[in-house]
């Protein structure tokens, strides 16, 4: 019995870790993309994963919701092995997806878009488009009956966050986020990862090429370099550790 309550004890005192990623390697064919990739992402903060063109981030975040199979390794949540959940599964056990280029539905609706976000609940509890979410991106309230297609690029990445958020994640992938989007709204969408943080209650993973928004928000950085991690750290210790330098061209 004193046994089961000091395991406990220590337990509690470890951070929370959502996301465990052990040993992970993917291929494209014959070439190793993902070689051999180890981290943690934890709840409350914001896990900044950095690297120039083309070492494999975009592959990293499809292994992650299983769009594409690892090859080897285990991918953890919440202690349990998902390595083999098809993307729905991951989406049902709390993970959300916001993918390069954004991917919203362009003929639909920006409340269509967003219903979209509520799949994983039952049908009464997905009829209408919850509140937090407007309150988040009040534009997509004024937009709501607009076309996807017809939004500019900010407005769109705002509503895939949006729908991203609306299945109530506890950890919220984006890839990219400011690619190709105007500095107001970059600094819109900086200031909801940095609420979503504070909630205590999720984590985010934020694959970023834009260095002064990684750098702004991050509380853990990762650098990849040709499907390895290069170097990782604290988000306040960026700059003093030379990520500029790694990520910039
Ligand atoms: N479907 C595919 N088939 C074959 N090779 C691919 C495929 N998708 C990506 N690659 C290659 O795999 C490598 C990693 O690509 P990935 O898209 O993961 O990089 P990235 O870090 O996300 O790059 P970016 O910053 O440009 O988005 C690149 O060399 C890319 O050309
Ligand atoms: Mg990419």
């Amino acid at each position: 019995m004193t046994r089961f309550f000091l395991q406990l004890a220590a337990d509690e005192s470890e951070e929370i870790k959502l996301l465990t990623v052990t040993q992970l390697h993917q291929f494209y064919g014959g070439s190793h993309i993902l070689r051999g990739l180890s981290f943690d992402v934890k709840i409350g903060e914001v896990t900044c994963l950095l690297g120039r063109n083309g070492v494999g981030k975009t592959t990293l975040l499809k292994v992650l919701m299983g769009l594409l199979p690892a090859k080897e390794g285990v991918v953890q949540w919440e202690g349990k092995t998902i390595t083999g959940f098809k993307p729905h599964q991951r989406v049902h056990s709390g993970i959300a997806y916001v993918p390069q280029g954004r991917e919203i539905f362009g003929r639909l609706t920006v409340e269509e878009n967003l219903l979209m976000g509520l799949s994983r609940f039952p049908g009464s509890e997905a009829k209408e488009v919850p509140a937090f979410i407007y309150e988040l991106f009040p534009v997509l309230l004024q937009m709501k009956h607009r076309r996807g297609g017809d939004l500019s690029g900010g407005q769109q990445q705002q509503l895939a966050i949006g729908r991203a958020l609306a299945s109530r994640p506890r950890l919220l992938i984006l890839d990219e986020p400011t690619e190709g989007i105007q500095p107001s709204v970059i600094k819109e969408i900086g200031a909801v990862i940095k609420k979503l943080a504070a909630r205590g209650d999720m984590a985010i993973l934020l694959v970023e090429q834009f260095y002064d928004f990684a750098a702004e928000l991050a509380d853990q950085y990762i650098v990849m370099s040709r499907g390895e991690i290069v170097q990782q750290g604290r988000g306040g210790n960026m700059e003093a550790e030379g990520v500029r330098g790694l990520v910039t061209i």
